[in-house]
């Protein structure tokens, strides 16, 4: 059920969850003053306790706020990308953020997004909770079909349009005395090398405590089985995810990604081909995995490589 701007405020004060446009992906938001929002997230989306949510604010200067101290670069990071698809983990004042929203952590993820109805939602809520506006371990939401396709037509959405980037936020975290990439997202690490003086390094993620812990969680995965090809056979039959610049002749059903002269295209339109398999019914479905993964094209083959696990 498509809302108006008016209405999505009116719902997320009462204590209501929303699906909301971001320009990464769709969010599910629970305002971050009503525990019991917060609470509904985790279950409308089937969403493991221990995976904590984004708070998302209108300023930068909001976010200081929450902080426990001060952390070496973020004013910097905050001015260089905010708004924008930046996430970052911070050290906060436990008793400023609820502890279902940061899973018992002693930090809280936050970012300032750019989308113009996002933005001027969070100056009537303050701020909001919300992760992507999907079932868990399911393709993210980049447009209001997709969170009908998985929470029904009743469920209540600010419709902003297809969001322009179509993969998540970059998340950074601060650690050992580095900001790393604790989630590959729409920045690129060497996005950050001009504010940081290094490009941040990949954060270990096969330990008992991750810097970002979603990152041990199945996700982007639709019900059709992908098989990632790093060259594509003349003969290969059955459905494609490939790209519109090349042929798969012999394919039943080729869903194009763009040209891979495009890669933003290609990262917009990423979930909805992941999607679109499911729409169709198919049940198997190989990847044209064959191209450079430098840029927003890492993330993408990121998403890839965790939707087929
Ligand atoms: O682009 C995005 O970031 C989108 C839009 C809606 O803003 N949000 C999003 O949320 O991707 P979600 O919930 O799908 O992913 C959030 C990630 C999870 O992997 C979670 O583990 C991590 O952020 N996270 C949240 N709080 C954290 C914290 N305190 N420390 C480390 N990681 C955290
Ligand atoms: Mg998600």
């Amino acid at each position: 059920m498509r809302i108006s701007l008016a209405e999505t405020s009116r719902l997320l004060n009462e204590g209501r969850v929303v699906a909301v446009p971001t320009e990464t992906v769709y969010g599910l938001a629970a305002s971050l003053a009503n525990l019991s929002a917060i609470e509904q997230i985790y279950s409308l989306k089937g969403r493991p306790s221990s995976n904590p949510l984004i708070v998302h604010v209108a300023d930068p200067a909001q976010v200081n706020e929450y902080l426990s101290q001060d952390v070496p670069d973020f004013q910097k990071l905050a001015e260089a990308f905010w708004p924008g698809p930046m996430t970052l983990v911070l050290p906060i004042d436990p008793v400023r953020i609820p502890e279902a929203v940061r899973a018992g952590l002693p930090t809280a993820a936050f970012r300032v997004p750019s989308h113009p109805l996002i933005f001027r939602l969070l100056a009537l809520t303050g701020p909001l909770v919300m992760p992507s506006a999907n079932l868990s371990g399911r393709p993210s939401s980049t447009c209001a079909e997709h969170v009908e396709m998985d929470f029904g037509s009743d469920f209540p959405i600010l419709d902003g349009g297809a969001c322009s980037c179509g993969v998540e936020s970059t998340i950074l975290a601060f650690d050992k005395g580095q900001w790393k990439i604790a989630r590959q997202g729409v920045l690129s690490p060497q996005a950050f090398e001009a504010v940081l003086g290094y490009v941040p390094s990949f954060a270990e993620q096969a330990s008992s405590k991750p810097l970002c812990p979603g990152q041990l969680f199945r996700h982007y995965s639709p019900k059709a089985r992908l098989h990632l090809l790093d060259a594509i056979p003349k003969d290969l039959e059955g459905a494609v995810i490939g790209f519109s610049c090349r042929e798969y002749p012999s394919s039943t059903r080729v869903i194009p990604l763009g040209p891979l002269s495009a890669p933003e295209k290609i990262a917009e339109n990423l979930y909805a081909a992941l999607r679109q398999l499911d729409a169709e019914n198919i049940s198997t479905a190989w990847v044209d995995f064959n191209f450079p993964c430098n840029g927003i094209l890492a993330t993408v083959a990121e998403r890839l490589k965790r939707a087929a696990s």
